[in-house]
């Protein structure tokens, strides 16, 4: 692709000044938003029971928390008698939900045998630079990588996923990612639904293009991959069998660009509770949800009133059609869709029935003790971020161990960014200067910052300082990220 691959100065300088009036964007927007739609889409398997990643803790081996990872090549069904390619961690597509308590020291070895290098990112996790599987930490083929570290993070819903520089995109895509739980004391005494597959459901949805033998097609356009298919927990639009009662379902918006804004066809009420990185001081009524890629949201949603009835989790995605100049391009994001029909059968026992009250104390950092501010302008034209692209050489920035920051970060495109930074959970101060939404007043790790927008945000970087292994922050977005929308941070 010429425009994006530009590497003239002249004709760099010309780009930017044109994107600044947003004209080139609407321009390549309109070249490059030629999709491949799946083509016989009839011939899909849909509808069948939501399958439930399978629940790891680990073996414990003296005071260590041991996962066994396999990156590998699989095949799954997706059109009737045909094989589809795929690849998962520990079977064909995805991987485990791992579980961990707060304060556990825990090695996870990462096997790859995918046959070629990838790494496994562990998103959300405040670890040591080197444990944190970014792009400086290759996995080569049939290696066995040891990540060992201790969870110092909230409880909540976390993930992980490749993330070699270049391929992130196409990995992920071919059905690299799985989750993590992490539990802690204090969550643990609320009443709220935590048992795994029963009232406490994760759900990882994502988007695919289909070839007419069932393979995924990856078109891998630049300005991001967004299918015309929907799969949760690697099955095409399932259903879900869910009891009467108070059921908590974990949201992991895992496509490489869409965006969702979920909502149920009956337009119920239901309540966030968590964020990325933790629990809200109090359960959010909403009826819509906005996740951008990489976002996680953990929300409770009452069916004690629904015994033998159908609701189902869509996107309103053509309510969201104001966000960029990219939406409209999309069938998909000028439409509602489904994503999972929930058929409600019989109470269980113990069921929880009641919303709590509040949730945790949110120790929010205080803005007058700011150590440092830094800015972040987000540029479509290359993929850069405050001019420059991604570098794996170059440290962008060096912050000092202990600090609190504030990241000020700025859309100038036409199209929006979730904006990701590894190492730390942070809070959002403001939105173009106005406190954000109710349910973004928690600990997060990705941010949607949209066309011109401003977010400022909070974050301390403590505990892990090393001079020569980078963190990244990055648009999630993965064909930005792979295209070079990421810089790197040490902190020493
Ligand atoms: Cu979810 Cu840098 O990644
Ligand atoms: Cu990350
Ligand atoms: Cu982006």
């Amino acid at each position: 692709m010429i425009v994006f691959g530009a590497s003239s100065a002249s004709l760099l300088v010309s780009l930017f000044v044109l994107s600044r009036l947003g004209l080139l964007e609407r321009i390549v927007i309109s070249i490059i938003t030629a999709r491949n739609p799946s083509t016989d889409t009839s011939r899909l398997i849909t509808g069948q029971t939501l399958p439930i990643p399978k629940l790891l803790v680990g073996d414990m081996i003296g005071v260590q928390r041991v996962f066994n990872l396999t990156i590998q090549h699989g095949t799954m069904e997706y059109v009737s008698g045909q094989q589809t390619p795929t690849s998962g961690y520990n079977g064909p597509i995805l991987g485990p939900t791992l579980v961990m308590n707060k304060g556990d020291d825990v090695v996870i070895n990462v096997t790859n045998d995918l046959g070629e290098p990838t790494t496994t990112h562990w998103h959300g996790l405040h670890l040591p630079a080197v444990m944190d599987g970014g792009p400086h930490q290759r996995i080569e083929d049939g290696q066995t990588w040891r990540a060992n570290f201790t969870i110092l993070n909230e409880a909540a819903t976390y993930w992980y996923h490749p993330h070699l520089e270049g391929k992130t995109a196409e990995h992920v895509y071919s059905g690299l990612a799985g989750l993590f739980i992490v539990r802690d004391e204090a969550t643990d005494k609320l009443d709220i639904p935590r048992r795994y597959g029963i009232d406490d459901i994760p759900l990882i949805i994502q988007d695919k293009f289909f070839n007419d033998d069932g393979s995924f097609n990856y078109p891998g356009t630049s300005t991001g991959v967004k299918g015309d298919i929907i799969l949760v927990n690697g099955a095409i639009t399932p259903v879900l069998e869910a009891p009467a009662q108070i059921v908590r379902f974990r949201l992991l918006a895992g496509s490489n660009a869409r965006i969702f804004n979920f909502g149920f066809s009956d337009d119920r009420q239901f309540y966030q509770i968590g964020t990325d990185g933790g629990l809200l001081e109090a359960p959010v009524p909403l009826t819509r949800l906005l996740l951008s890629t990489g976002e996680r949201a953990e929300i409770l949603v009452d069916f004690s009133a629904d015994e033998s009835q159908e609701v189902r989790l869509v996107s309103y995605s053509s309510e969201r059609k104001n966000i960029d100049a990219f939406w409209a391009k999309d069938k998909m994001d000028i439409s509602t869709f489904d994503v999972l029909t929930v058929k409600v059968i019989a109470a269980t026992q113990n069921a929880v029935t009641r919303l709590p009250e509040s949730l945790v104390t949110i120790a929010r950092l205080d803005e007058s003790q700011v150590d440092m501010a830094r800015s972040f302008k987000l540029q479509m034209v290359s993929f850069r971020i405050n001019g420059q692209s991604m570098d794996m050489n170059r440290i962008d920035e060096t912050i000092k161990l202990n600090d609190t920051e504030i990241w000020e970060i700025t859309n100038q495109s036409e199209m929006a960014h979730p904006f990701h930074i590894h190492d730390i959970q942070f809070l959002i101060l403001t939105r173009n200067g106005s406190r954000p939404a109710e349910n973004e007043r928690g600990w997060k790790d990705v941010v949607l910052v949209k066309p011109q927008e401003t977010v400022r945000l909070i974050a301390q970087f403590s505990d892990f300082a090393d001079p020569n292994t980078p963190f990244m922050y990055h648009c999630h977005i993965l064909e930005h990220e792979d295209g070079g929308m990421m810089g790197q941070f040490v902190v020493v």
